[in-house]
């Protein structure tokens, strides 16, 4: 299916034979723009920008990249091509024809799913919207607004799943997902992490490291849904996120390598000499990473959830590659959870497997955040460096689930509230981190030229050098 672009509204739907659909939707469009306007990013609006837009969904060659200035980028609707006779693969409708409308008794939660999931989009737009100030390149420059365009562009893909299928209400929850604002006091987004400030680009890099990775494992879990056009727009909606999260991963390593650098020019590792050089120590590092890492384990939900059971039943959300599980009723089945218990002890508690869906996610998720602390580890051990990156426990400050309020150390032993106030201070950036990673934003933009804190990439971006105008300044 090719994507019509000579609409309004780019898409491979067909929305041209829907009139009402498509007059709804291009009245959503002002609105959407003017939310891009004022709480998309703050610089830049109209300078040209080397990005990529989506021109097909196909494996090979789905994205072409050319300068456009971003509020003229070509948001639109893709979806997935059709799988021919897809069936249910999971839970308890398991082996009959998926849906092309929403249940009716599924509809709420359908609905509150794709809500949920777009709200992150444009929360994390938002998030995001001052780094520009900042960048410590052009390339880096160009890249977050890759990021901020594509989440406007899922914003969009939820949006039209709620007008196409969700008639009034779904009208007006997309109303909604540009009147929550993240950070409002009144309005908030809806889940914490996506309220959280980004300040700096440090913050920027674990995010997309993180709590993209967060919105890969929901979109793969989306991607199983027995509603059909949810599942196709999710599937091609991670092409995308995939791009997020290497920005996200090397971006980390390229800050690791240069305060390598800094490191044996000055021959210390010490924090301080490592700082008046120019550069974020170690510790600094794995302070930030602590922190995005378990705001990120909230978003999966309790570990053990009647929710997420009636999701997994019902066949409207199911794991990540569904297809790599060998029972896909997980019916009889059970999962062991360790849970605190007593003053400071732990016990196993036996639940039903459907029960823990969140839990068998949340570890996949983890499972796929060590792949990238091993490549930053690695480029220490190739440096003949001893320091190692550490991934906390999931029970550390936890907000959700058995573990919530729970005090632990990052590496999951219970230990007392006075314990854990004390030193939570040394586990999690602190003003002064915080402070001092602010105090090296300094916005480069010569092409080629790169912030003192950070080391060039390894290539540019699609075949173009790294000292490329990515971004057309003057
Ligand atoms: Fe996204
Ligand atoms: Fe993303």
């Amino acid at each position: 299916m090719s994507i019509n672009y000579a609409e309004k509204i780019p898409n491979n739907v067909e929305l041209g034979s829907n009139r009402t659909l498509q007059r709804a939707l291009e009245q959503w469009q002002p609105a959407f723009l003017n939310w891009w306007k004022e709480l998309g990013p703050t610089d830049f609006q109209a300078n040209d920008v080397y990005l990529r837009t989506a021109i097909s969904v196909d494996a090979k060659g789905w994205a072409h990249y050319d300068y456009v200035k971003m509020p003229e980028y070509r948001w639109g609707i893709f979806l997935a091509d059709p799988e021919h006779d897809r069936r249910v693969g999971f839970g308890d409708e398991f082996g009959k024809p998926v849906w092309q409308q929403v249940p009716g008794e599924h509809r709420s939660a359908l609905r509150r799913l794709i809500v949920t999931q777009g709200d992150t989009e444009p929360a994390s737009v938002e998030q995001q919207r001052l780094l520009g100030h900042t960048a410590p390149s052009l390339y880096d420059l160009r890249n977050l607004f890759q990021v901020n365009v594509e989440e406007g562009r899922h914003l969009w893909a939820m949006v039209y799943l709620l007008h196409a299928y969700f008639g009034r209400d779904g009208r007006e929850e997309a109303e909604e997902l540009l009147a929550r604002h993240s950070g409002d006091a009144d309005n908030p987004r809806i889940l914490a992490t996506f309220n959280e400030p980004i300040r700096d680009w440090l913050s920027f890099f674990m995010f997309t490291f993180f709590t993209d990775r967060d919105g890969k494992f929901q979109l793969k879990s989306f991607a199983e849904s027995s509603f059909d056009p949810f599942a196709r727009t999710c599937k091609f909606m991670l092409t995308e996120e995939a791009h997020h999260m290497f920005v996200g991963d090397t971006g980390i390593a390229r800050v690791v390598r240069r305060t390598l650098e800094v490191m044996s020019e000055t021959g210390s590792d010490d924090p301080d000499t490592v700082r008046h050089a120019g550069a974020v120590d170690l510790p600094t590092l794995q302070r930030y990473l602590n922190f995005w890492f378990s705001s990120s384990l909230d978003l999966f939900g309790a570990d053990a959830s009647s929710n997420a059971a009636q999701y997994f039943a019902t066949g409207i959300k199911g794991r990540p590659d569904e297809k790599k599980f060998a029972d896909h009723l997980a019916a009889g089945t059970s999962f062991d959870l360790e849970i605190p218990d007593g003053s400071l002890g732990t016990r196993v508690d036996t639940i039903p497997m459907r029960n823990a869906m969140n839990e068998v996610v949340r570890n996949a998720y983890v499972d796929d955040c060590m792949k990238g602390l091993t490549h930053w580890n690695r480029i220490l051990e190739a440096a003949g460096h001893a320091y190692r990156f550490t991934l906390p426990s999931t029970r550390f400050r936890r907000g959700i689930g058995s573990w919530a309020n729970i005090p632990t150390d990052p590496a999951g032993n219970r230990i007392t509230q006075e314990a854990y106030d004390a030193q939570l201070g040394s586990w999690l950036p602190s003003d002064d981190d915080r402070a001092f990673v602010g105090s090296l934003m300094q916005r480069v933009t010569e092409p080629g030229k790169m912030a003192g804190w950070i080391a060039p990439p390894d290539k540019g971006v699609k075949d173009r050098p790294v000292d490329y105008e990515y971004v057309r300044v003057v």
